[in-house]
């Protein structure tokens, strides 16, 4: 198969869909990789390392787009590539259609087959290739939000692991999935007094099994997180109801409550965010201050460690890219269940019953699309 892979070009996307690793991987199974010049730029790969990878460096994305059989990106196709986009072509990337009307009209109209990377499961019901932008979060929160409580950037002035005879910062993290998991073990790593809070008994089981004494956990009431928020230094949101909108856990009048310059880590802020005073805001400008506490609310965080972020994205989507490439998408899908999960769109139809409900348009069972 022709894998091809253009340069991100959604504003502020500097990850890349295919790593050099990935590449080669695909050429020593005998498939032909094009990638567009300059497209790991930003995550530290240059055309020399995809080159001595075995892949070929092509300089436009019209040219990527006109020669692949699947092409492998990070980001929804933009307007501009979703008008290169042909029939019979298969696309491998994130596209969350659900919110996006315009894209899916583009998309079916395309007659592409395209597989979406945050609907593909696995067998412990989790999402394998969101869940790698989850640690990537999650671990950078308690940095980004250490270096918001320093002075100059208007925090408290607190040191996340204190010093001997200070007391380390005292970090809150809403919210123990993925996101809140990894937030946690960071933030007690640098030092600081740690407290999770959840609403599944079942995770502050296994949070309690794996982490010991390493932070607390608490039941998530609105009495807990009060108390809890109050007394902070930081507080990390990192909740996730599934399918639906954040829900908003700390009020604007608890801000006042709170200890002036403490901050507030909104991770949830793709999903609205669950801070009432949360707006989101950009790596150009990511914080700002509300009565006396700074925010924090990148909707895109892993963008600012695009390394290291292309290298945990490509490592979970190998596999899986491998597997279309080898055995071409109908039969990698016949063969995985969970890779069928993924597939949004054929020829035309709608195969995902939740955008389908979302946005209104009828949905072709994705085992009958298989068939077509
Ligand atoms: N900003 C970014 O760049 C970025 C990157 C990755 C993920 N995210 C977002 O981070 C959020 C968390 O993602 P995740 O992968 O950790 O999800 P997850 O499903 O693994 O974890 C969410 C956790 O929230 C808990 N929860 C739900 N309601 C709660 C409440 N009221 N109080 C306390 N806990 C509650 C759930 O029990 C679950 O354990 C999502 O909104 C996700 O989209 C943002």
């Amino acid at each position: 198969m022709k894998i091809g892979c253009p340069t991100e070009i959604k504003p502020q996307e500097f990850r890349v869909g295919m790593t050099p690793d990935a590449a080669r991987e695909a050429v020593l199974r005998g498939h032909e990789v094009v990638i567009q010049q300059g497209a790991g730029l930003g995550a530290g790969f240059t055309d020399e390392d995809y080159a001595a990878a075995g892949a070929v460096i092509l300089d436009t994305a019209e040219e990527i787009f006109a020669t692949a059989d699947m092409i492998v990106k990070v980001k929804e196709p933009q307007a501009v590539e979703r008008k290169m986009l042909r029939e019979n072509q298969l696309l491998f990337t994130y596209l969350h259609l659900a919110p996006d009307p315009e894209q899916t009209k583009d998309l079916l109209e395309s007659g592409c087959t395209a597989i979406a990377y945050e609907t593909v499961t696995d067998d412990r019901g989790g999402l394998p290739l969101l869940a790698p932008m989850s640690e990537v979060a999650g671990r950078l929160a308690p940095q980004v939000g250490s270096w918001t409580l320093q002075k100059a950037n208007g925090g408290r002035g607190v040191l996340m692991g204190g010093v001997p005879g200070v007391a380390p910062a005292k970090v809150v993290v809403i919210g123990g999935g993925v996101v809140g998991t990894h937030a946690a073990k960071i933030a007690a790593g640098m030092g600081a007094d740690v407290t999770i809070l959840d609403r599944s008994l079942t995770r502050l089981k296994y949070l309690d099994d794996v982490f010991g004494r390493t932070f607390k956990n608490q039941y998530s009431t609105a009495g807990a997180t009060a108390e809890l928020v109050r007394e902070a230094d930081m507080v990390i949101g990192a909740v996730l109801v599934p399918g639906a909108a954040a829900p908003k856990l700390v009020s604007r009048a608890q801000l006042s409550e709170m200890k002036p310059g403490a901050v507030l880590v909104d991770v949830a802020i793709d999903q609205g965010g669950c801070f009432e005073t949360s707006k989101a805001t950009t790596h150009a400008d990511p914080i700002y201050e509300v009565d006396g506490i700074m925010h924090y609310c990148v909707a895109n965080m892993p963008g600012a460690v695009a390394r290291t972020s292309t290298q945990a994205l490509g490592n979970a989507t190998m596999p899986f890219m491998l597997n279309l490439a080898n055995k071409g998408w109908r039969q990698a899908c016949e063969d995985d269940p969970h890779l069928l999960n993924g597939l949004n769109v054929h020829a035309g139809q709608l195969t995902y019953y939740a955008v389908g409900e979302a946005l209104g348009i009828d949905v072709l069972s994705p085992k009958l699309a298989l068939k077509q």
